[in-house]
């Protein structure tokens, strides 16, 4: 039987299409073509993602954010794809400022209702020049977790020193991660195909309907 190739779509928070978080997903995009699998990359700078305003409606309504930006479009590639990578630099210590506009307006308003990435198969790669890329991580890592993602690890993280002599660790902890992306991918289809079901139940109640309403 010929399965569709095994897709892999990287968010990437940098603004700049040329710079080392593109580097990477071009590093990353290799590895996984050797794998027989493809990487598809969402440049947020290149995209129209809005901050969250002040409206708060996602907190009572059971319906995904009504602005009128690219979001809504991101979140349907992310659905459609086998595996989310979320790729970002450190800005100011933290999470680049595209990176988190696009967690909270896709997470608050259209991922929270009805957790439609749970059970894909999630990673993470943060560059930056040397400072808290640990923490970067563990972000991205808790918002693919809260959409009840599976999160595979590499080893150490994959996190990427930006500089000159380039970061051959961080390139490998990106590799090992990749891999094992693609064979959890793997497994669960394998599942799939075996019994006709998924491996892990779906979860799809809108969390922002009562139970019984
Ligand atoms: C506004 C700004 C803030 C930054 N803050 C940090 C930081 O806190 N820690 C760090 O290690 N690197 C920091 N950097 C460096 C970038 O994270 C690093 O150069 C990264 O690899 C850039 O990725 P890009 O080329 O994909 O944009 C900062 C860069 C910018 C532009």
């Amino acid at each position: 039987m010929n399965e569709k190739p095994i897709t892999v779509l990287a968010i990437s928070g940098s603004e700049h299409p040329d710079g080392t978080t593109a580097d990477v997903l071009e590093h990353a995009a290799k590895i996984l073509a050797d794998c027989g699998a493809l990487l598809d990359v969402v440049h947020l700078g290149q995209l129209r993602v809005s901050p969250c305003g002040p409206c708060g409606d996602c907190n009572v309504r059971p319906r995904p954010c009504e602005v009128d930006d690219d979001v809504s479009a991101i979140v349907d590639r992310m659905i459609a794809a086998d595996g989310i990578v979320y790729a970002t630099p450190v800005h100011g210590f933290g999470t680049a400022a595209l990176m988190q506009a696009f967690i909270e307006r896709a997470g608050v308003g259209h991922l929270r209702f009805t957790r439609p990435l749970a059970n894909k198969v999630a990673g993470a790669i943060v560059t930056g020049r040397r400072y808290s890329h640990t923490e970067v991580y563990s972000h991205l890592v808790k918002n693919a977790l809260l959409n009840r993602m599976i999160l595979v690890g590499s080893g150490m993280p994959p996190i990427v020193y930006s500089g000159e002599t380039g970061d051959g660790e961080g390139l490998d902890m990106v590799r090992s991660m990749l891999h094992r992306m693609v064979d959890m991918i793997g497994v669960l289809r394998e599942h799939r195909t075996l019994t006709g079901r998924d491996a892990l139940t779906p979860q799809t109640r809108n969390e922002r309907q009562r139970v019984g309403a």
